[in-house]
């Protein structure tokens, strides 16, 4: 694969201001150069500041979970794409499984913050879930290729390339149960031939398509192993500084 892979911890929200730091102390010595894998802890609104500042220097990069699809405006309670820009920020999450799920953010709000962020020049990540025990129905696959197609949608193929698609089947998140690895590739695939189709082979070639759901440090080398699989998005593995470093290092 000519691919850089891609580590991605996904916070949440579950760590506490007392632990934020700390963890990216233990972290940010210890990490590949960027031109082997890429670090990415995409964290609350409420820490990226103080990351950013403790990151300075290390390989790490921090990323926004979500923002908004406004750059600026009254819209009480969200994150502008403006601001996360000028501070810094160079990824964000979009499109969630939680957000879709928990929060109504439907193909289209997803595309608009897909569009917020890249005129903010902010590298989308866009999650693509499965909503569905996988039974191989048409109607499981023609979920996960709809969010594709939806995501970028008016994108012109200069901005998709640097975009990244995370493939998280909803059954496999925070459940423990990590997607095999040929499912997981089976996925990742789909959503490849997908963006290829839209685009080309060649630009379909060049974006990377990560895997997500209870990904840990005994799983993560069977999936990294996959043609199509270019890095993971991990949730609760994350959450120590220490289990992370070891699926960094997998
Ligand atoms: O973005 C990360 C995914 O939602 C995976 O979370 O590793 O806790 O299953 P998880």
């Amino acid at each position: 694969k000519q691919r850089v892979p891609f580590i991605g911890a996904n916070w949440k929200m579950y760590l506490m201001p007392d632990q934020v730091i700390p963890y990216i102390e233990t972290i940010k010595d210890q990490l590949p150069s960027p031109d082997q894998a890429e670090v990415m802890i995409a964290a609350s609104p409420l820490y990226l500041w103080p990351l950013l500042d403790h990151a300075k220097g290390s390989n790490v990069i921090i990323a926004a979970e979500n923002c908004d699809y406004h750059d600026t405006g009254a819209y009480t309670g969200e994150v502008s794409p403006k601001a996360l820009s000028e501070m810094g920020i160079t990824y964000s999450i979009a499109g969630h499984s939680e957000r879709r799920h928990y929060f109504d953010e439907d193909p289209e709000i997803v595309n608009k913050k897909v569009h917020a962020l890249l005129r903010n020049h902010i590298n989308p990540i866009v999650c693509c879930d499965e909503t569905l025990v996988r039974t191989e129905t048409d109607d499981d696959v023609h979920w996960v290729v709809s969010q594709v197609i939806a995501a970028f949608k008016n994108v012109d193929a200069s901005d998709a390339a640097k975009m990244m698609i995370a493939y998280e089947p909803r059954w496999a998140i925070g459940t423990g149960i990590t997607a095999s690895a040929e499912e997981a590739e089976e996925g990742c695939a789909l959503i490849r031939q997908t963006i290829s189709s839209i685009y080309s082979p060649a630009l379909a070639d060049t974006v990377r398509v990560l895997y997500g759901g209870s990904v840990t440090p005994k799983t993560v080398k069977a999936l990294m192993a996959q043609p199509d699989i270019d890095g993971v998005l991990v949730g609760s593995a994350s959450l120590d500084p220490n289990e992370f470093l070891k699926l960094i290092h997998y």
